[in-house]
Order: structure tokens, then sequence, then C-alpha cells
């Protein structure tokens, strides 16, 4: 028997990177390849990029630099470089890093064995293309090993918004829906293997319009009835959502599906309307709240959070003042929150930009903020009774840590719980991050 070569991957950025990381590791399964947690002893090394934001793709240039030892110990040893930097900046990369042996762009990694084997022969390969193919019906998966109890599951791809700071459009190309037929069949697959809970994924997942099997196109909230359907799966959440992709459907599933969990992903980026315009978002600051108004009406204790960037070019003390006015105005149970980050290539790039000293100081600003509206939310949930998925055990003997449906990391001692377990949990202490509970059923 052949000893399996060792697959090293490291994945930067958002949950679609790790969703496509874990195909990747699938398909290159079939090729031989088991998956290693070390580089030092890997025959690949594969980076999943991040584009986002310069600091993001700086990282690449100098995590590839550490492998150059590798390299030199391991003449055969494969290199790569998939995900966002990968589309964005493909020839560059193989210029400013000779170590690099294939470069795979985030719509062809149907073709990484292809790939791999081409490198192996000496060659340099890179896959750039957007092709027209499916490529995840490429990557099925093949292992039916047991699962963790909460995974991902990738619903749409890609972005035709083009706000004015943002790389997605380029770096995932046009928004393209999955057929909802694979999708179900991936979530019952899913389930054997003993997930119960499934996070739809989309850069812009309420904007999902899959065929459906009925030769309609569906939704995103037809999709959820359909997965509410699912025997064995007990949650159902989604990630991440545009607010003008809200639609009254998907409003509705809020507060009548059972199985979708009282938490939304709403970001805003920015509460000043002058903003939001050269932003190029198409919504308002009056138009978010008035919908986040109507998703409250429809499920009262569901917990939303955003992303917002500070130091967008020409923003002003009013502008941020804004922002922060939208802030207290929602009541955020949790945000992300970024310097801007000037992108080439992007509309917004070429504008007047904000001093870093005054980016710094606005950030800090929010962040407290959003710190305080984070833990009085946590503090409110003391006494009362959540349902906790739990997923690990804890650092302590008998301490298991779950997530509640509000998506609160909860840590309970001396329990019988077991990873898999839905149970509910009283919580008795609110942490910086995280919540203390016992089990009450
Ligand atoms: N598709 C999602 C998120 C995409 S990227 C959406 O539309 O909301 C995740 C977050 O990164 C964005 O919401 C934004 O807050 C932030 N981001 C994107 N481009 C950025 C940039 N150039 N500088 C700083 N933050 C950025
Ligand atoms: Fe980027 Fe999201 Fe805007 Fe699309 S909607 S351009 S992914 S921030
Ligand atoms: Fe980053 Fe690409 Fe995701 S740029 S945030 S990895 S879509």
């Amino acid at each position: 028997m052949t000893t399996p070569k060792k697959l090293y991957i490291k994945t930067y950025g958002c949950q679609m990177n790790v969703y496509d990381s874990e195909r990747m590791a699938e398909a290159m399964g079939g090729a031989g390849y088991v998956e290693t947690d070390t580089p030092d002893d890997a025959d690949m090394i594969l980076l999943n990029t991040c584009h986002i934001r310069e600091k993001a793709a700086e990282k690449v240039y100098s995590e590839l630099g550490r492998y150059k030892h590798l390299k030199t110990e391991k003449p055969d040893l494969k290199i790569g470089v998939a995900g966002c930097v990968a589309q964005a900046e493909g020839d560059e990369i193989m210029r400013r890093q000779p170590l690099v042996d294939l470069v795979v762009g985030p719509q062809s990694y149907h073709r990484l064995p292809e790939l791999e084997a081409k490198a192996g022969q000496g060659a340099k390969a890179i896959d750039t293309d957007f092709p027209t193919e499916d490529k995840f019906e490429h990557l099925k998966s093949r292992p039916k090993a047991k699962r963790a109890p909460a995974a991902f599951l990738t619903v749409q791809e890609g972005c035709d918004k083009f706000c004015a700071f943002c790389v997605v459009p380029y770096t995932r190309g046009a928004e393209v829906s999955r057929p909802a037929s694979r999708i179900l069949d991936e979530a019952r697959e899913l389930v054997d293997r003993g997930v119960r809970e499934i996070t739809l994924l989309g850069q812009n997942v309420n904007a999902y319009h899959g065929a459906g099997p009925d030769g309609g196109d569906w939704s995103l909230a037809k999709l959820i009835w359909e997965l509410d359907r699912v025997d064995g799966l007990e949650r159902i959440r989604f990630t991440t959502s545009h607010p003008n992709d809200m639609s009254d459907d998907l409003i509705e599933a809020h507060g009548t599906c059972s199985k979708l969990m009282p938490y939304l992903h709403l970001p805003v980026q920015s509460g000043s309307d002058r903003i939001l315009k050269r932003m190029n978002r198409s919504h308002d600051a009056a138009s978010y709240l008035a919908l986040i108004d109507r998703i409250r009406a429809a499920r009262p204790d569901i917990l939303i959070s955003g992303d917002f960037i500070v130091g967008f070019p020409e923003e002003t003390d009013q502008d941020f003042q804004d922002t922060m006015d939208l802030i207290r105005a929602v009541n955020y149970g949790q945000a992300f929150s970024f310097k801007y980050s000037t992108r080439p290539g992007t509309p917004a790039a070429e504008r007047d930009q904000v001093a870093e000293d005054v980016k710094t100081d606005r950030l800090a600003q929010l962040q407290s903020l959003i710190a305080d509206q984070q833990k009085s939310i946590q503090d409110s949930m003391v006494a009362k009774t959540v349902s906790v998925l739990f997923e690990r055990a804890g650092r302590f003997d008998n301490q298991m840590v779950g997530k509640s449906e509000y998506l609160h990391a909860v840590h309970v001692s001396d329990t019988d719980a077991k990873v898999g377990d839905i149970r509910r949990v009283r919580i008795t202490q609110s942490n910086r991050n995280s919540l203390n509970g016992e089990l009450a059923d």
C-alpha cells in the first residue's frame, strides 16, 4: 500500500473559505492526500486566502516566506495559493514568490487535483477562470465520516452589488445560486453524518434564487422551509444578508419557522446617508431601521449583528456620529467593525482618504459602544433558559461548550451532555464573550 501524502490547508477570511477548504481537502483525498495540521510534514501546502482588506492580503506573502526552509529541505513539496488573493493577484503571486507552484481561484477548485498533477511535473499551474460549470457538483464529498454537529453549506456565491469599497464582486464573480435539490441532498448527507445545525452561506445569501425541483425559482425562505422538513436537522441559520434582499417571506419565516434561529447578521456599514450613497449601498439609515423594526415585529427576541466600516473616504465627524446614532437605535448583540482599507481597482480607492489616526479613534469609539451593547444583551440572558447545541468539550473536567439559539457561546460545568446534544440550559453568569449555565432539563 502506498502511504498517503499529506496536505496542510491554512484558511483565512470568511466562512465560505472554511467551507471551500473542506471541499478542497475532500477533492484532494481522491488524489491520495490526507490532511495534516502542521506544514512541517506536509507534501502539499495550500493557503486559502482573503483579499478583503490590505492586511488580510499581505498575510499571505509573509506566511509564504516562512515556508522557504521547508521547500529547501523537501524540493518535492508543492505550495499552492487558493481563494480571493489568488483570484485578484494570481500572476503577481507567481512573480513575487517563486516558491509557489500553483494558483487556483475560488471558481476552479474542482480542477485542483489536475493542477496538482501538473505542478508535480515541475510546471507552474494557474487557474483563475470563472467557468460556467458548478464547481460544487465536481467537489462532491466522498468520505462518510462523522462530522461536528454544526456545519456550513454554501448555497449562493458571488455578488452583483459592487459596494464602492469591496473586492468580492471581482474575486468571487457574479452572483450564482446553486440548485435547491443539490443543497437539499447535501443537507441530508450532512445530517446522516451527525450534523444538527446548518448555516447556509452566501456573500449575499438572502439574494438566493436557485432553481427548484418544481421548475420555479426558489427564494431563500422557500429553501429554508424545505430544510425545515429534513428530519434530524434541528437548527438553520444563514449568513451574510444584504438589507435590500430581506424579502417579506424571509422576515415572516423568522416568526414562524421554529428551526430558523433567532439571529440575523445584517451589515449596514454606516449610519450616514451621504456615506451610504457614496458606498453605493442603495439603502439609507431610515430604511435599515424600518427593516429592523419589521424583523423584530416578526421575531421580538431576534439578536441582530452587523458590519461597520469607519473612515470611508470623505467620512466627516458628523457622518461618524450618524453611525453611532444608528448603532444606539438598533442595539446590536454582536458586530464586526473595520477601518476602511483601500482596495486597488475599487471606486473608493481613488477618493480622498481619511487620516489613519482619525480612523483609529473612530474605530475605538464604535467598538466600545458595540461592546457595551453586546455585554448588556448578554447580561439580560442571566436567569433565562436557552437551548444549547453542544459542540465540544471545555477546558475543565466534565465541562461542555455549545451555542445558544442566539449564537452565544455557553459553558456548562459538571454535565453529562455530549457533543451533538441539544439541551435546555439556565444561564447563571455573563462573561466578557460567553455565558455560563447549568442544565435545566
Ligand atoms: N457580503 C457581505 C460581507 C462581505 S465582506 C456583505 O455584503 O455584507 C465582510 C465585511 O468586510 C463587509 O461587510 C465590510 O464591513 C468589510 N469590508 C469589505 N471591504 C472592506 C474594505 N475595503 N475595508 C474595510 N472593510 C471592508
Ligand atoms: Fe461586498 Fe457585500 Fe457589497 Fe457585495 S454586498 S459588494 S459582498 S459588501
Ligand atoms: Fe475574504 Fe474572499 Fe471571503 S475576500 S471575506 S475570503 S469572499
